[in-house]
């Protein structure tokens, strides 16, 4: 399948890869050039329709837009609810739980998104006891390991999917049979896994799923999703809630919260209608392309990546078996070298990574990289090696 994959067929609908080379995609995807189109009726629209604009598609933006992200994870319809950021839908989701029980432990690994640990962590404060799994030789934690952590006393498995650091991928489907053994919730947090490997929320039979759509999916910042299993979702009271969760929002209840019976009952506020609506054209190409092909050509790339870069003298911490890993593959420098240095020093080349303590540079093509581009990343990181130019871009800003 990945042999027939032509990443110049979608080349053109990328404005910045015109003079970019784009290996930054597990922190911010390129920007599909239909969002100025979008965006532009988005103004019409407010131009023109003014308040009607909220009855013709944007008070109901948050489901709309729900339903279109939720087919790239084989969603039922009407079970994912936009947000703005994983932080706030983590947040939502802890104020429904009750931690004054025997069941009140919260397991996740130290591969989390910090964001997703403070959140946790502030739970403490209500009863609830954390049990953070270490993870070991840099890399991932082992599957056992955290399976042997979720027992009868477990509440909620808040974990990632793949980690932002090293893009080690966890075994979803062990952790959801676990937790489903033992009575306790998994959140899944897809961020660095959604729009690049394959997420089946049935077929995983996961409870909670929530990322972003900043980086793989293609769709910029401020939409955010949530997917809540249907059946739970019927009966799940967050604490945190707004008007935009009530039953009849329009009727502007007084008193006590009375929850809408369908997915907007885990909504909060007015939406962020702009973001949300330029975030389906990522959704859209991402669906267009289709999520096996870019896992296969994913692979196909980050393999050949991996065995340029050990041929060239580089250490390559991430996970050797591509099924342990996301999109990403991370560079190892030595202590002298100085990470952020090389990040501007390739930048100034247009080339596009980043780098993050503890795991290296991190190099994310998509569906869109050409193989070519990868060899340029790996000539200019010798070349910067061996001449130590890194040295002139010591101290540049980093992202
Ligand atoms: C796995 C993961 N979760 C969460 C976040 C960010 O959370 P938020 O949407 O609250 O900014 C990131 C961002 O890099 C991430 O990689």
């Amino acid at each position: 399948m990945s042999a027939q994959h032509e990443p110049d067929a979608w080349r053109d609908k990328f404005p910045i890869l015109a003079d970019t080379t784009y290996l930054v995609n597990h922190s911010l995807g390129a920007m599909p050039v239909t969002v100025y189109e979008k965006l532009h009726d988005y103004a019409e629209q407010w131009a023109t329709r003014g308040v009607r604009a909220w009855s013709e598609g944007w008070w109901s933006s948050p489901v709309d837009v729900g339903n279109v992200v939720g087919r790239i994870m084989n969603a039922p319809k009407d079970s994912v609810v936009m947000h703005q950021n994983v932080s706030v839908m983590e947040s939502i989701i802890a104020s429904g739980l009750d931690f004054s029980g025997r069941r009140n432990k919260v397991v996740y690994t130290d591969q989390n998104f910090p964001t997703v640990m403070y959140v946790w962590e502030g739970c403490r404060k209500r009863g609830a006891r954390i049990d953070c799994v270490a993870s070991e030789g840099g890399r991932g934690v082992p599957t056992e390991k955290l399976l042997e952590a979720i027992d009868e006393e477990t509440l909620v498995v808040p974990i990632s999917h793949v980690c932002f650091r090293n893009s080690f991928k966890q075994d979803a489907a062990a952790i959801c049979a676990r937790a489903r053994e033992v009575g306790a919730l998994v959140i899944l947090d897809t961020y660095q896994s959604l729009g690049t490997v394959p997420v089946d929320v049935q077929a995983l039979g996961v409870d909670m799923v929530c990322g972003g759509s900043v980086k793989w999916l293609c769709g910029g910042p401020g939409a955010g999703y949530l997917y809540v299993r249907p059946d739970l979702l019927s009966t799940f009271e967050p604490g945190i809630t707004g008007w935009a969760a009530h039953a009849d929002p329009f009727a502007f209840e007084l008193g006590e919260q009375r929850l809408a019976k369908g997915p907007e009952r885990m909504l909060h506020g007015s939406p962020a209608v702009p973001s949300l609506l330029a975030a389906t054209c990522g959704y859209e190409i991402i669906l267009e392309v289709g999520v096996d092909v870019i896992r296969d050509y994913s692979i196909q790339l980050t393999e050949g990546l991996r065995k340029g870069m050990l041929g060239r003298g580089f250490e390559v911490p991430s996970d050797p078996d591509p099924d342990h890993r996301g999109g990403t593959l991370t560079i190892a420098l030595t202590e002298e070298e100085d990470g952020n240095a090389f990040v501007a020093a390739l930048a100034e080349r247009s080339i596009m990574v980043d780098h993050r303590p503890d795991a290296g540079i991190r190099v994310s093509p998509h569906f869109y990289t050409r193989a070519e581009e990868l060899d340029e990343f790996a000539d200019a990181m010798v070349e910067l090696r061996e001449k130590k130019s890194w040295l002139d871009f010591v101290g540049s800003s980093r992202y």
